[in-house]
Parts: C-alpha cells; sequence; structure tokens
C-alpha cells in the first residue's frame, strides 16, 4: 500500500487519538500522539519544579532540554505506542489533570515545539503515518497529503473528558475538566508560536454530529482515496 502522511489537528478532546489509533491499525501505519511529548514535557517540568500553580521557570526548562529523551514504544498486550520519558513508562502519569493544567503554557515555548518537531519529522520521513496534534497540518508537516482538522462543542469535550478520567477513578469534578478545556482552547488558539489553526487545505470534521464507527469510517474512505490517488 503506498505510504503517505496523515494529519490530524483540532481542539483537545475531539477525540482525536481514538480515531487516529484506530486508522493507523486499520491502514498499518505508525500512529503518533503528538500532545503526548507535550505531555511529557510539562510532567518533566512538574518533577524539576519549573511549573507550579503560578509559575513556570522557562529559562532553567529551556537549559534541560536536552536531558529530555522522548519516545515511543508498543505493548503488544494492549496495541498501544506508549510514552516513555527518559526510559521511564510515562503513558498513565501524563494523561492526569495535573499535567494537563500545566501543558498548554509549556507546549507555547518555542525552544520546546522547536525540539518536539523536529523529532515528529524525523519520525514522518518515511510516511506511512498518522500524526495527530495542533500544528501537524500547519507546521510539522505541511505537504502532509490528507490533512484532518477536528472540532466539536467545549461542553461535549468536556463531557468527554470527565468520563474518561472517572472511569480511570481519578476524582475530579465536570466543571473542572470544563474550565480547563476552555483555558488549553484559549492558550493554543493564541499563542504566538504555531497557534491551533485549521490548515485552508484541511477537511473539517465536527463529531459533535457524528459518531465514533462514523468518524472512522468516513476517515477510512477519505484516506484510501488519497492513497490510492
Ligand atoms: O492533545 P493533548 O490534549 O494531549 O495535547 C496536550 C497539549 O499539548 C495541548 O494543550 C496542546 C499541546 N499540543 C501542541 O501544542 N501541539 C501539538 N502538536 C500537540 C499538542
Amino acid at each position: 500500500m503506498k505510504k503517505i502522511i496523515i494529519a490530524i489537528d483540532g481542539f483537545s478532546s475531539t477525540g482525536k487519538s481514538t480515531v487516529a489509533k484506530q486508522l493507523a491499525k486499520a491502514l498499518g501505519y505508525v500512529y503518533i500522539d503528538t500532545g503526548a511529548m507535550y505531555r511529557a514535557v510539562a510532567l518533566f517540568a512538574m518533577k524539576h519544579d519549573l511549573v507550579g500553580e503560578n509559575f513556570i521557570k522557562k529559562q532553567d526548562l529551556e537549559d534541560k532540554l536536552s536531558e529530555i529523551q522522548i519516545n515511543f514504544k508498543l505493548n503488544l498486550k494492549n496495541d498501544i505506542a506508549e510514552a516513555y520519558l527518559n526510559g521511564n513508562n510515562v503513558e498513565n502519569d501524563i494523561r492526569s489533570l495535573e499535567v494537563s493544567q500545566f501543558v498548554s503554557p509549556i507546549a507555547a515555548i518555542s525552544s520546546v515545539r522547536k525540539k518536539l518537531v523536529e523529532q515528529q519529522q524525523k519520525m514522518g520521513a518515511e510516511k506511512g503515518i498518522v500524526m495527530d496534534g495542533r500544528d501537524i497540518g500547519t507546521v510539522v508537516f505541511p505537504k502532509a497529503e490528507l490533512k484532518i482538522f477536528m472540532n466539536a462543542s467545549a461542553e461535549k469535550r468536556a463531557q468527554r473528558r470527565y468520563e474518561e478520567l472517572t472511569a480511570k477513578g481519578d476524582k475530579v469534578s465536570y466543571e473542572s475538566v470544563l474550565k480547563n478545556i476552555e483555558e488549553r482552547d484559549h492558550i493554543d488558539t493564541t499563542r504566538e508560536d504555531s497557534p491551533l489553526v485549521k490548515a485552508k487545505d484541511a477537511i473539517l470534521f465536527d463529531n459533535s454530529v457524528l459518531s465514533k464507527e462514523e468518524q472512522f469510517e468516513k476517515l477510512k474512505g477519505l484516506a484510501l482515496e488519497y492513497i490510492e490517488k
């Protein structure tokens, strides 16, 4: 099968990663969750007291960037490419609400973006990849053959995220999750470096109305169309 690059961008908790994972599996492609990479940097910053409730030590984090190694390893038990930070599996830790609270300001730092974008471009150099994030179709792979932009209402996204977190046993309120999503939307769309915008040639998917199965089928159909072109 021909190898192309499929870029999936969009707002937080739109279900990008669920559908991106399914699509990669169906096509025999590699799946990369770039949000996990920004989350791993945020976790590193938290562990080194470089970010907190009202502060962010940007210069100290920049000085330590070369100490941060992020990679993915496939867990054969659940078929998920799990994130590793400096050799430790952080797949669970990076999904906490605490990391979610600190990740957007960390992702707004240009030197952090530069490091991760370079790594992402290397990961996709051989194509045959589905990558999801905020700037994949605009910055990481502006020439990606297929670009998707996903959106849904903030309430719908908060509900989805709230259900995921409480199912894992996290004690969070729906209001705190909604507030976090709205704050992240604001930071992600207004930051100076690579703000979240729909690439002109991206196809818009509003999944407030489409079910997961419908999204997957529609996306798979589109992907096959582009692969066969
Ligand atoms: O997709 P996510 O919620 O796991 O992403 C976590 C944060 O990382 C989110 O606030 C935006 C940021 N991010 C980014 O700036 N660029 C990307 N390519 C992916 C994520």
